[in-house]
């Protein structure tokens, strides 16, 4: 069953009915300045932080669902009747509904009674505020007398400190209302130099800043007794609960429409600057005037959309495809990339599922996150990671989070997840590949933000590389420490207390426990390292000059790898694919001589992804056991057979009842690594076919089952242990996100940046015919046509470049080349 359908030409998914089986979300803002939205109007805004600058209130797993928004309410003047034009919270039925979620913008439409109303969210690039803009049709035969009310409620700052610290915020709300406009300026009379501020094209007929006021201490947001009554209180909030609404009379003729533009905006003073007059508790608001001044124009709002549009229209446009399949092309053209720069910006922070209060950045997430976003915005991609290579620790290790308001690694999480560092090198070489950037290396990085110790980016590498070799177990295979990619599989941390974390309470010495994951990993990094060395230390030599520490040949990093691979086949090749880990017992994990967690899905991925057994056909032997015991209709789960009980030695893996997330779940961010896979041993019937079983849009018509968005993906889908095997959950905010787009655009439509220019080699279903793609790379746009006459797999037999064959297939245009045309033949 659907809830809307796609408009691709638009670039919007458009949902018809409001009651999605979950909040169906969207997200405002691009640079500092952030929201949630749902389908009908939910969510929340904050500034730079979801957790530290909240500047409006929202209930995490409230019931009902998706409680806290950006509300508006229509009233019927003539009958006392009222409803709200975006669904939620009255939950009036209407005779009309329409959400149109696009890029950084929503949409909601609806009609009652002959009052249409479209109501358009977005915020302006380069701003810090959100625009509303609603527009008021009068369909109806008769003239309508309206009264139409914003809602929002605002949250005090820090939304952890909000939710919990009453005995205080009880007493330290504060507002201010000057010229129709609403100030909220909790703690501005101290040490914050910001407020946020609220205010509404048209002249009011009334306002209110008091909840208990505008609601009614014992109502919700669906009757709330101003609007009942249809007369404002023009209440002033202290203390207690602040919220910020508008009153606005409407008189609209038969036919008639007008438009009413609210705008809710954060600003900052100087310290110096914070009140006018100087002296006074009175908040200066000279700048947000400004902005208001501006934005509540309706031809400025236009404008402002204007640029929005064009501005995803720049980002989208640096990769576009047109296959024989729609699904792989609204997802790679729109969602995926659009879902790729959320992760960007969001991380791991503020979705439905993530409450904005939890997690920092993670050194992982990132890593592999940019993986997904590089191409399209490559400025932001160099700042990241030097940002996340300054939470490098001297030892090579790294802090596993930090928070994105200091940059600074998170104490209370610590380091030691073993595979954290090597991410760095992919996320690096991946930036380098995409924009031929070799600067960045000799970019000076301090380790654990400490001044005085910057060293070479390129160093922070060697010491990634460093890490693993310093920390081998028995068989010589990487030490896990806390966890590897698998957060919860926990070999060190034997906990039996209810509480504890599993992650943080490491009890074992951790001198054991090995993964052979991060052995994949390893390889894989290594041969980063060696592309960067070859062209970097070898070819390039003189810019190094100043480098202080021992550079090491590409050659170490060819026979790390080596070594690597030995100790891989020795310790962790089980006969049909690859084994997962040894416990701290020096018990194996992922064999056949387990009964549980016989076998797991990670180390085929990388190991394969690293190019083990590629040439001894072992790739291919633990690929098809993958195929056989891990692949489902709805994805490839985790491991099997889940884990049917707790197992102390194990941790949180074995905690998820069997199906759920780590527990045997389809967790998608594992299922590209297979598409690689499948891809990289050449077989592109599997490769496409996995990713045909995670692609949201392809499972759009189960949405009564997969319940998340039909446009991004999530980061699980219960496996078939579970009761509700096919369910997605954690949808958005997931690394899923990079990693299918690595593996669509780069490794089934093959077209593959490398430190030499662009590597174009499908591996792609046989039947297909053929696709065409336009890539931007390097400042030259390449037209790409690729033709499959002999309908195989895999192949490239010749290519051609403005008409002109070329040897093997690798494109380096030169730079100032403008326009140029790929044709690939594959036979
Ligand atoms: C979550 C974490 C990620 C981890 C994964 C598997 O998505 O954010 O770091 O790799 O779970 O446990
Ligand atoms: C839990 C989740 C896992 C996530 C981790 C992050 O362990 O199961 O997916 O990576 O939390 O801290």
């Amino acid at each position: 069953m659907k809830f809307g359908y796609f408009d691709d030409p638009s670039r919007e998914y458009v949902i018809t009915q409001p009651d999605t089986p979950l909040p169906w979300i969207n997200y405002l803002g691009s640079e500092a300045y952030f929201g949630l939205i749902s389908n009908t109007a939910g969510g929340y805004s904050f500034y730079k932080d979801a957790r530290l600058r909240r500047l409006t209130r929202y209930r995490y797993n409230n019931s009902p669902l998706d409680m806290g928004g950006r509300y508006l309410y229509l009233r019927d003047n003539n009958t006392g009747k009222y409803w709200s034009p975006t669904w939620m919270p009255t939950c009036v039925k209407l005779d009309e509904y329409e959400c149109r979620h696009g890029q950084g913008y929503t949409v909601i439409t609806s009609k009652l009674n002959g009052i249409k109303s479209s109501a358009r969210y977005f915020v302006p690039l380069g701003e810090s505020l959100e625009i509303w803009q609603m527009t008021l049709t009068n369909e109806s035969a008769s003239e309508s007398d309206l009264s139409l009310f914003s809602a929002i409620e605002f949250c005090l700052w820090d939304a952890n400190d909000d939710a919990t610290n009453f005995q205080r915020n009880y007493s330290i709300g504060q507002v201010e209302v000057a010229d129709d406009v609403i100030y909220h300026k909790t703690e501005y009379r101290e040490r914050r130099d910001h407020f946020a501020y609220f205010a509404c094209s048209e002249k009011l007929a009334g306002f209110d800043t008091m909840r208990e006021t505008f609601q009614g201490a014992y109502h919700g947001w669906n009757e709330p007794c101003v609007v009942d009554s249809g007369k404002s209180g023009n209440s002033i909030a202290n203390g207690w609960q602040p919220i910020g609404s508008h009153h606005v009379k409407v008189h609209l003729k038969a036919g008639e429409q007008k438009q009413v533009i609210f705008i809710l905006g954060y600003q900052e003073n100087p310290k110096e600057d914070k009140f006018d007059p100087p002296g006074s508790q009175i908040i200066n608001k000279k700048r947000a005037k400004q902005a208001l001044e501006k934005y509540l124009l309706p031809v400025n709002a236009d404008k402002a959309f204007a640029d929005l549009r064009e501005y995803w229209t720049t980002l989208l446009g640096k990769m576009q495809v047109t296959t024989p399949d729609e699904h792989t092309n609204r997802m790679v053209n729109i969602w995926n990339a659009y879902q790729c720069m959320v992760t960007f910006n969001m991380s791991r922070s503020a979705s439905y599922f993530e409450s904005g209060i939890g997690r920092g950045m993670g050194f992982r997430d990132s890593n592999q996150d940019l993986l997904g976003f590089v191409h399209m915005i490559p400025g932001r991609a160099r700042e990241r990671i030097l940002d996340i290579a300054a939470t490098q620790l001297k030892d090579g290790g790294a802090f596993h989070q930090y928070q994105p308001l200091t940059k600074r690694g998170n104490n209370d999480v610590g380091s030691g997840f073993n595979d954290d560092p090597l991410w760095l090198v992919l996320g690096v070489a991946a930036y380098i590949k995409e924009s031929g950037d070799w600067s960045i290396l000799e970019e000076p990085v301090q380790y654990e933000n400490e001044p005085g110790t910057e060293s070479p980016l390129y160093e922070h590498l060697q010491r990634s590389i460093q890490y693993t070799l310093d920390r081998l177990g028995p068989n010589n295979l990487p030490l896990i420490g806390r966890a590897d990619w698998n957060d919860c599989l926990n070999l060190n941390c034997f906990s039996d207390t209810p509480g504890q974390s599993f992650q943080t309470t490491t009890n074992k010495d951790g001198k054991v426990a090995e993964s052979v994951f991060i052995a994949g990993l390893f390889v894989l990094a290594c041969s980063e390292m060696k592309g960067l060395a070859e062209h970097y230390v070898e070819r390039q030599k003189s810019n190094v000059g100043h480098l202080t520490f021992d550079v090491r040949p590409s050659t170490f990093y060819t026979n790390a790898a080596a070594g690597m691979e030995k100790t891989a086949w020795a310790a962790g090749w089980d006969g049909d694919w690859f084994r997962r880990a040894y416990d701290d017992f020096g018990h194996v994990l992922g064999s056949k001589e387990n009964t549980e967690g016989r076998i797991f899905i990670e180390p085929q991925g990388i190991c394969v992804m690293a190019g083990l057994g590629v040439e001894n056909g072992n790739a291919v032997k633990a690929l098809n056991s993958v195929a056989e015991h891990l692949a489902t209709p709805h994805g490839i789960v985790l491991q099997q057979p889940a884990f049917s009980q707790y197992y102390l030695h194990l941790g949180e893996i074995s905690s998820y009842p069997p199906g759920y997330k780590e527990n045997a779940g389809i967790f998608c961010h594992t299922n590209p690594w297979i598409m690689i896979a499948e891809a990289v041993v050449g077989r592109g019937d599997k490769a496409f076919d996995y990713y045909k079983r995670i692609n949201p849009s392809a499972r759009e018509e189960i949405s009564e089952l997969h319940k998340c968005e039909p446009y991004v993906y999530a980061q699980m889908i219960a496996g078939r242990d579970a009761a509700t095997h096919g369910e997605a959950k954690n949808s958005w905010l997931t690394g899923t996100a990079a990693w299918n787009y690595v593996a669509i655009t780069q490794y089934i439509l093959g077209i593959c940046p490398s430190l030499d220019g662009l590597e174009i080699n499908p591996v792609i279903p046989e039947k297909w015919d053929g696709f065409k793609a336009t890539r931007k790379y390097r400042g030259v746009t390449y037209h790409i046509t690729v033709t499959n006459p002999k309908h195989v797999c895999k192949g490239v037999e010749k290519v051609m470049v403005n008409g002109r064959q070329v040897e093997g297939s690798l494109i380096c245009a030169e730079k100032g080349a403008g326009e140029v045309n790929v044709e690939v033949v594959m036979g």
